[in-house]
């Protein structure tokens, strides 16, 4: 499948996952997932991912990441780049390691950890 595209609009930190997760989504800084993402390749399943971490909430609260890349999400390992941001984030350059944590294969849902490095001014 080479044309799905998907908008999105999910809050990161929702704190209803498993138990196990609570840990996670309470070390979360709150913030939300807003962007677009499309199949983009034949031979694997990989999206390419276009979004920004919209930060809601604390000491960040306006402040944007702008996050773009591949993801090839049934790998392990997958890195999207961090290429700017709003606020105090302005000028920002990084990376979004992925990691899948829960995958459901039936409903699509699933649980994923970013862990994001920054250099901001
Ligand atoms: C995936 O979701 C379905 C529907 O909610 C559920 O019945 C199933 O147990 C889930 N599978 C796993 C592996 O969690």
């Amino acid at each position: 499948m080479l044309c799905t595209i998907v908008l999105i609009a999910l809050p990161v930190v929702h704190g209803n996952g498993p138990k196990e997760m609570k840990n996670l989504f309470e070390i979360a800084p709150h913030m939300d997932q807003k962007g677009v993402f499309g199949s983009t390749s034949l031979e694997e399943l990989a999206y390419h991912m276009t979004f920004n971490l919209v930060f809601t909430n604390g000491e960040y609260s306006g402040s944007t990441l702008s996050v773009i890349g591949r993801n090839p999400f049934l790998n392990e390992y997958r890195e999207l780049a961090i290429v700017g941001g709003y606020g105090v984030f302005r000028l920002a350059r990084g990376i979004a390691q992925l990691n899948t944590v829960i995958f459901n294969s039936t409903t699509g849902d699933a649980i994923v950890e970013y862990n994001v490095m920054i250099l901001h001014y």
